[in-house]
């Protein structure tokens, strides 16, 4: 979706609904303000997006845009991470190292799962926004900073800060300028325009011929739920690609979103039956669990009895290379794993290596550490209808972002 320079704007956004028209007139407004915003909404709606767009068109476009996901960094390590440290300022501060607001300056900050962030450095947070000045941890003096902030959140805020998990003063400061992206459920009028943008792109990007989707597939699309959202219905789209043979997409490239809706009879009766006259002779179940790196679903075919095996060769004929397989066998590892450790020792390879081959795929920060699963796994952070994995039960301790 980014552009070629990174810059995003309001314009490569896809929609129709009102309710759309609504949030992206309201984030043009806090685009052309320095104004802090909270972008509520629920996984995969495009909140991110979104504060690509306001920073994009902001004054500030071309100046940093640093993203930090609270979620994602172990407890520990959040005040250094933010705030930077000073060398020697506590066992393992080998060097001293900027934070994410000073990388942030004169630019734009992106908390994602604001929610996530431990009460310690709230307080400091809110420092930043009120004195907008910093205290990197061991320092002596504090820091001016110049930063523009754009938080997200998943969940709930109100109902944290009454649980005492969230600081009212910081939420305050925080939602000073809220953006609510409604879920895809409550603007179906959406779905097919968004689902021709995402085809035309996956078509060149996977050299297909494809050029359009069938009314009946457009119907059932637009009548499924998106638990996960765009980004759902995106790899949806990405899967239905790969899936199809023809120029036109249609329900038999759907499979679970018609199953999700019923019998496929009920969703399309002259699809189904040619479907059944027709068996496909592969069936990719819903993909495993991505923790995050859902633009690369590995490709997993049911082997029976419960199994789960790598695609060797695709439904058009082709041999995989090793490179893929191996790229999808190390995220399935990291996706059923509970620590980089244990992955490697399933998949028998040193940590390093690990290390190494997941800086070549770009999954460096995967899985998360333990203790943030474990919070989110408390706090319901990280639940997602079962539906949303297509309903196939493949055990996993990682965060379940869509890969159906
Ligand atoms: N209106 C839109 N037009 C085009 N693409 C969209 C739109 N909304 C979302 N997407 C795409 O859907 C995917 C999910 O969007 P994004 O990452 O912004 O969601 P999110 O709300 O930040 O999700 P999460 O809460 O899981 O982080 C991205 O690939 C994004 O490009
Ligand atoms: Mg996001």
């Amino acid at each position: 979706m980014a552009k070629l320079d990174g810059v995003l704007n309001f314009t490569d956004l896809v929609l129709r609904a009102e309710a759309m028209q609504r949030v992206v007139g309201l984030a043009r407004r806090a685009a052309a303000s320095t104004i802090p915003v909270l972008i509520e909404g629920e996984s995969g709606v495009g909140k991110e997006l979104i504060a690509r767009a306001i920073q994009g068109e902001s004054e500030r476009a071309g100046k940093p845009f640093v993203i930090v996901n609270c979620g994602a960094i172990p407890d520990k390590l959040v005040e250094s991470i933010l705030f930077g440290h000073e060398k020697g300022s506590f066992t393992g501060a080998i060097d001293k190292r900027i934070g994410k607001f000073q990388e942030a300056d004169g630019g734009t900050l992106f908390l994602d799962e604001i929610s996530e962030l431990p009460l310690e450095a709230q307080v400091k947070l809110l420092r930043a926004l009120h004195d907008g000045e910093i205290d990197p941890v061991g320092a002596r003096r504090p820091i001016k900073v110049n930063f523009r902030l754009i938080s997200a959140t998943n969940r709930d805020m109100v109902q944290l800060v009454k649980e005492g998990t969230f600081r009212d003063d910081l939420y305050y400061r925080l939602n000073v300028f809220p953006i609510r992206v409604p879920p895809l459920r409550e603007r179906p009028e959406d779905v097919p325009e968004l689902a021709r943008h995402f085809l035309a792109r996956f078509a060149t990007e996977e050299g297909r011929r494809l050029r359009s989707i069938g009314a009946e597939a457009l119907e059932l699309l637009t009548r499924c739920s998106w638990p996960g959202n765009v980004r759902q219905l995106e790899n949806a789209i990405f899967r239905a690609v790969v899936l199809s043979d023809g120029e036109e997409l249609t329900v038999n490239e759907f499979p679970q979103i018609a199953a999700q809706l019923g019998s496929a009879r009920d969703v399309a009766p002259d699809a189904a039956s040619a479907a059944a006259s027709q068996p496909r002779p592969i069936t990719l179940p819903p993909a495993p669990v991505m923790l995050g790196a859902e633009r690369t679903v590995p490709q997993t075919v049911a082997v029976g009895n419960g199994g789960l095996g790598i695609l060797a060769i695709t439904p058009h004929g082709e041999l995989r290379s090793l490179e893929a397989m191996e790229g999808d066998m190390i995220r399935l590892a990291l996706g059923r794993s509970r620590g980089r450790a244990e992955a490697a020792r399933s998949l028998g390879i040193g940590r390093s290596t690990l290390y190494r081959k997941m800086r070549e795929l770009g999954l460096e920060g995967y899985p998360r550490e333990p203790a943030v699963q474990d919070r989110e796994q408390r706090n319901g952070s990280f639940a997602m209808p079962a539906q949303a994995v297509g309903g196939t039960a493949i055990p996993t301790t990682g965060r379940p972002d869509i890969a159906a």
